[in-house]
Parts: C-alpha cells; sequence; structure tokens
C-alpha cells in the first residue's frame, strides 16, 4: 500500500528524533521533561509562540507552492483575523506616540504589471514594541491594525508610525528556551502584511528596514535583507516604499 503524506512525514520525524537521541544519549528523564516543557508552554498561552519563534521560518523556508514573486515571511502569534478597512490609509491615531511614517507601496505581477484591488491586510508593533491586544490591554483593542487596497495602478498608501524593534515575550517557558540555547530574543522593526487576491496566490510577508542592527540575528531566524527598504527623509517625514510581487494561481 502507497503510505500517505502524514505517514512519510511522521516517519522521517520519528527517524530525525532518533538520530538526535542517540547523538546526545538522552535520558528518560529529559525525554518527560521535554514533554512537560511543551505542556508547560501550551498551559502559558505560548503555543503559537513556541513553535512559530522555533520553525515557523523553516516552514517558509521549505513550502514548494510560492516559488516567485516577494519573499514570504512567518505569520507569526500576533495576527488578529477579520480587522477593518481603514479610510484614507490612516493606521496610526492622531496621537499614537512615536515617529510619523508613510508607507508607499505598489503591488505588481510578475511581469510588473500593476495589480488594482489587491487587499493588504497590515498590522504592527507600536513604537514601543507592543502588538495590539497581546499587551494586556496597554493599547486600544484594533491598534495599528487595518486594511487598504491597491488602486488601479497597484498602489497604496499607510499613513502610521515607525515600528519599534522588539523582544518576543522572553519571561515565558519559550523565552528561556531562547536565553538556554544563547540565542537573544529581538526581532528587527518590521511591518506584517498579507496580500491576498483571488488571482494570485496569497502573500505573508514582513517589511524591514535597512540597516536595522537585528536584521542578521532575527530571533525567530525570519528576516530577509531582500525585504529591508531605506527609511527616506523629508524634513522631518519619514518614508519607505517598495513593490509586492504576486504570484498568479496556477
Ligand atoms: C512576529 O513577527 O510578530 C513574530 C514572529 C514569530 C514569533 C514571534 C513574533
Ligand atoms: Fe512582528
Amino acid at each position: 500500500m502507497e503510505k500517505t503524506r502524514v505517514a512519510n512525514i511522521t516517519s522521517d520525524l520519528i527517524d530525525a528524533v532518533h538520530e538526535i537521541c542517540i547523538k546526545h544519549a538522552v535520558t528518560h528523564s529529559e525525554y518527560r521533561a521535554a514533554i512537560n516543557f511543551i505542556s508547560h508552554a501550551i498551559d502559558s498561552g505560548e503555543r503559537s509562540l513556541l513553535f512559530d519563534a522555533f520553525l515557523e521560518a523553516n516552514v517558509v523556508a521549505s513550502d514548494p507552492t510560492k516559488i516567485s514573486g516577494t519573499t514570504s515571511q512567518v505569520l507569526g502569534p500576533f495576527y488578529l483575523p477579520d480587522m477593518p478597512f481603514i479610510k484614507d490609509g490612516v493606521l496610526a491615531r492622531k496621537n499614537e506616540p512615536g515617529e510619523r511614517l508613510r508607507v508607499f507601496g505598489k503591488v505588481l505581477n510578475t511581469k510588473s504589471e500593476p495589480i488594482g484591488g489587491v487587499e493588504l491586510d497590515f498590522w504592527q508593533a507600536d513604537a514601543q514594541g507592543r502588538y495590539s491586544h497581546f499587551d494586556g490591554g496597554a493599547t486600544p483593542e484594533e491598534n495599528l491594525r487595518g486594511k487598504v487596497e491597491s488602486n488601479g495602478t497597484g498602489d497604496f498608501f499607510l499613513e502610521t508610525v515607525k515600528p519599534a524593534q522588539y523582544t518576543i515575550p522572553d519571561s515565558g517557558p519559550t523565552g528561556l528556551l531562547l536565553k538556554e540555547m544563547g540565542r537573544h530574543p529581538w526581532r528587527p522593526a518590521h511591518l506584517h502584511v498579507i496580500a491576498r487576491h483571488p488571482d494570485y496566490s496569497t502573500l505573508t510577508t514582513q517589511i524591514y528596514f535597512e540597516g536595522d542592527e537585528y536584521l542578521e540575528s532575527d530571533a525567530v531566524r525570519a528576516a530577509s535583507t531582500d525585504l529591508a527598504f531605506p527609511l527616506t527623509y523629508e524634513g522631518e517625514q519619514a518614508s519607505v516604499s517598495f513593490n509586492l510581487v504576486l504570484q498568479a494561481c496556477r
């Protein structure tokens, strides 16, 4: 009988774990401790954080369904679905603390032709590195989250604040494991975006800023320098511009 994909992957996973156990002479009490650690992380509300921090970037890199266009990035644990469309691209409140940032984007296909009607679903950390809904109520519920749409020339615009570099939550089980491994918990500053259009593969990516010190040592090993764009200034006003390239559905 031909094995299913689940059976094949599970068999290989078990073989890989077997090899690691032999290599490190893993004891039975360490095996129990590992199970307890994963349960504890889940009970502490870190199910998504634990897996997204250590494993999601590997899957983004291995996924063969996305072969052209803008590089994909991890979704991470801080996405909220069903956020509303925002008016005139104004993502940040007038009194939102931080440096105002104008975002100019253009959506293209792989032939460099503009794509209109693309839904662009943005979320970001604030200027103190906090994500609304995941910050114990420190910021308003849907703060710095919202959708815009590309126009007939593929262009879209956002008025926001520059997100801060931030540490992924580092006082719980995920952070302790990271520390144990000698890794720091910092992520470079970024904007998250999901681009959706019925004729194109959905793109989940992040926009970084050139020169960010954590681009090369991202805690979640996701950041990619081809997604780092320069911050430009006109007087005090900061702007960033980039293209998003979508792959047509096959
Ligand atoms: C994030 O960028 O929001 C993120 C991604 C993976 C783990 C933790 C946070
Ligand atoms: Fe993030």
